[in-house]
């Protein structure tokens, strides 16, 4: 019989609190109904970063608000889901908290199944919310947290071929903006600067490209930018606004260059194991991520793909960055295949996609990069 499910979905492990509702009738193609976001940026931007309990507080806050929204605009109550899911992990584990405790309360208080979604695959499975793309497909995630190159084979079967050794590449565009003194986020600022630059005049690493590996680097990025303005500082007295727009275009430059040869590389892993498990599917990579809404590195991507033959899938922005759509939509996923979590379900600081692969040490700005 053909199953029509309808589930709640709440995200809380960043510095957005969400909630949305989102329907799938078996083999057609999901429908958001409701999707609320509520953002904290004004909340930690006196502090250059996310303040975890500031972040927990604004979320323990706004969750139920975000509930009652999303249930409202979809024009549904408890009784017509069939499931709530919420992010489980990885992230900030006081925001993760209160997210889980909230969607225990309304199973408890509803009878609703629980499900509880790793933050990540939410991402991941994003590519099939939207476009409802075939597994398996190569996921780049790129933004101011994630940066990891994944191959996709089931809603919790993921295969992570290497990712950021430090900053991920959004960090390095913020960073980048506050050494120049451009606004925030860094990535459009940055992005706006370099439209007028010479992305030649200064020549910028490209991290790791001598080793075989999908790992990618960027911290070196911003201590190159770093040395290069202080120079210029030191020689010139000061920069001037071409200065500023050489070096934002170099800089984007780089992340471009660096990441399209690791995509070139992951394509290729990705193409070979595609050949043997699943050779009638068409062959996809999708993007996810703000960073993934750099023109730059769209179009250098886009022409990789085309070079390569092979689909680019890239969700719309609202998709891209934190949103509850995509955990409600990873939830029914789950859901299909019968997972079903506790009142015993935990809250994850640190949750690997891939538990067959290490995860990275450190933390990045916005929580764990899992
Ligand atoms: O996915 P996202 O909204 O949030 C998380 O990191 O969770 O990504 C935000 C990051 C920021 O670092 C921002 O500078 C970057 O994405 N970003 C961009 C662009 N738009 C946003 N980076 C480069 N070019 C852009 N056009
Ligand atoms: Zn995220």
């Amino acid at each position: 019989m053909v199953q029509t499910l309808t589930i709640l979905g709440l995200e809380s492990s960043c510095d957005d609190t969400a909630a949305a509702v989102v329907r799938q009738t078996e083999g057609q193609q999901a429908e958001i109904l409701s999707s609320i976001v509520f953002g904290q940026t004004e909340l930690h931007s006196a502090y250059g970063g996310v303040v975890p309990e500031i972040a927990a507080r604004a979320h323990a806050e706004k969750l139920d608000i975000s509930v009652r929204e999303a249930m409202q605009a979809a024009g549904l109550t408890f009784s017509d889901l069939d499931a709530v899911a919420v992010t489980a992990g990885p992230g900030l584990i006081g925001g993760v908290m209160s997210g889980v405790m909230c969607a225990k309360g309304i199973a408890a208080a509803s009878g609703l199944p629980l499900v509880g979604v790793n933050h990540l695959a939410g991402h991941a499975l994003t590519p099939r919310l939207t476009d409802g793309i075939a597994f398996p497909y190569l996921m780049l995630l790129v933004s101011g947290g994630h940066c990891q190159f994944l191959i996709a084979r089931g809603p919790e079967d993921f295969t992570r071929l290497g990712g950021t050794i430090d900053d991920a590449p959004g960090e390095a565009f913020d960073k980048a903006a506050r050494l120049l003194g451009l606004p925030q986020p860094g990535g459009p600022s940055v992005q706006k600067e370099a439209e007028t630059g010479d992305p030649k005049r200064f020549r910028f690493p490209r991290p790791l490209l001598d080793r075989a590996d999908c790992n990618l680097s960027f911290s070196g990025l911003k201590t190159a930018l770093m040395r290069l303005r202080d120079q210029i500082v030191a020689e010139k007295g000061g920069l001037t606004r071409q200065d500023r727009a050489d070096m934002c275009a170099g800089f984007q430059q780089a992340i471009a260059d660096v990441l399209t040869a690791k995509t070139r590389r992951a394509l290729a892993l990705y193409l070979e194991e595609k050949a043997q498990i699943s050779p009638e599917t068409p062959p996809a990579l999708a993007v996810a991520g703000g960073v993934a809404a750099n023109t730059q590195i769209r179009t250098d991507l886009m022409d990789l793909c085309t070079e390569q033959q092979v689909a680019f899938v890239a969700p719309p922005l609202a998709l891209c960055t934190d949103n509850a759509a995509m955990i409600a939509y990873a939830g029914l996923e789950r859901f299909r295949t019968g997972a079903r979590d506790g009142m015993d379900l935990a809250a994850r600081p640190r949750w690997p996609l891939d538990q067959s692969s290490p995860s990275m040490l450190g933390s990045g700005r916005k929580g764990a990069k899992a």
